[in-house]
């Protein structure tokens, strides 16, 4: 990877004091192609695609189509009309849990390390469905425990419908084996549903080899604009779910006491949609493709590596997950235990430009079960970043705990 001729491309990585941004797993930066996209819908055709057959709305549709068939090729779906736009992966989420038909009982499966994304809605429908939830426990160091899952699988037995889980855990990084848990998972006759928001950036993700039901994924964690996501699903199941917003564009035709629902993906995507942040998904696509995933998955573990090596002998600190990075592709996680991590966050900005997210990350779940009240501090490293910003961020970030520290 030619890491000069991709920042370039970047506008906020061009400025003189460019940021060493490590907030990836948060959102991403933003390349030219994407910004000029968004500019583009506003400033050239700045129409209603799928219902107007003017100029503007013919060229808007063509775009849509265009961006779906990209995500269709970048995620190795049978068919475009298995993706479906969305607001984030959170709306994804929504999607696959309030569209599918519960029976009080049915069993649904997540880890203890998930984003409130692919907690709560679980959650909601226990408490208003009367679902039951159940969490299968990580080994100590967050790794995925396969005979745990066998056990929750079995001990469920026929109500198990729903396996849903993060591919790669914005939490630590750490990555768990979707392949085998859909095997397993299917085997039990449940279906499968991942959260791809940290994968589908960072790694091939193909979901026909994988082998899953459906993928939820954010855009805007893949250099896209925000306000946009996706999800993919296998086209039968999408054909029997039930769209959780109706409206213009869900259906074919209606009349004053009947629906005909139209197909998917029309069907998910109701009221005018967000045609600038469609047209620059297809651009953030277009950028993301000319690099083969691998090489950014392994760019990012060797940024890990010296993040790793640079703060994990500081005293009080605790990187979560597995010591070795590569178990974390660009994500280091550090709890704090006695440490503000907010206003560390804050002076690494302050004072050497290094962005970093502190708090407990949408998985209040996972520090509310240990009492790391303190949530923890988080780099993330992407495709642009470089062993300059990692050692940066090692630098000042040990330099910020002696601080501290001395205090
Ligand atoms: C693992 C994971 N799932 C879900 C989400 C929610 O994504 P979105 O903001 O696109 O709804 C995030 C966002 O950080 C995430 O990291």
């Amino acid at each position: 990877m030619n890491l000069k001729k991709i920042r370039t491309q970047f506008p906020t990585l061009r400025q003189e004091s460019a940021p060493a941004y490590l907030d990836n797993a948060c959102v991403t930066l933003k390349p030219d192609c994407v910004v000029e996209a968004i500019n583009d819908y506003y400033t050239k055709t700045p129409g209603c695609g799928g219902r107007s057959v003017h100029r503007y709305g013919t060229t808007v549709s063509r775009a849509t189509s265009d961006a779906r068939i990209k995500l269709q090729k970048f995620l190795n779906a049978e068919s475009a009309n298995e993706v479906v736009f969305t607001r984030n992966a959170t709306h994804s989420l929504n999607q696959v849990a309030h569209g599918m038909k519960w029976e009080a009982g049915d069993v649904v499966l997540t880890t203890d390390r998930e984003h409130n994304s692919n907690l709560v809605p679980w959650l909601q429908l226990e408490k208003e469905q009367g679902i039951d939830h159940r969490v299968v426990a990580s080994h100590a160091d967050n790794t995925f425990d396969i005979e745990a899952f066998e056990k929750a699988c079995s001990d469920a037995g026929e109500r198990l419908k729903m396996v849903s889980m993060s591919q790669v855990g914005n939490l630590d990084g750490v990555q768990i084996p979707i392949k085998e848990i859909a095997r397993i998972a299917h085997d039990h006759g449940a279906l499968v549903c991942v959260d791809g928001a940290q994968s589908t950036p960072h790694m091939k993700v193909d979901v026909q080899e994988l082998d899953v039901d459906f993928m939820a994924f954010s855009v805007h964690k893949m250099c896209g604009p925000s306000g946009m996501g996706g999800l993919w699903g296998r086209y039968d199941l999408l054909e029997n779910l039930r769209t959780i917003q109706s409206g213009g564009q869900t259906v074919s035709s209606s009349t004053y006491d009947s629906i005909d629902w139209a197909q998917p993906p029309a069907r998910f995507e109701g009221g005018l949609g967000n045609f600038s942040g469609i047209m620059a998904t297809g651009a953030a696509i277009d950028f993301l493709s000319q690099y083969n995933m691998n090489d950014i998955h392994a760019h990012e573990i060797k940024l890990n590596r010296i993040m790793t090596d640079g703060i994990k002998d500081l005293p009080g600190v605790e990187i979560i997950g597995p010591r070795d990075p590569k178990y974390r592709g660009g994500i280091c996680s550090i709890l704090l235990e006695e440490l503000p991590a907010h206003d560390i966050a804050i002076l690494l900005d302050e004072a050497a430009g290094v962005m970093v997210r502190s708090g407990q990350h949408c998985v209040h779940s996972w520090f509310n079960a240990r009492g790391h009240s303190n949530g923890s501090l988080r780099a993330s490293a992407y495709m642009y970043n470089t062993e300059e910003e990692a050692n940066l961020f090692a630098e000042t970030f040990s330099e910020a705990v002696h601080a501290f520290t001395a205090k």
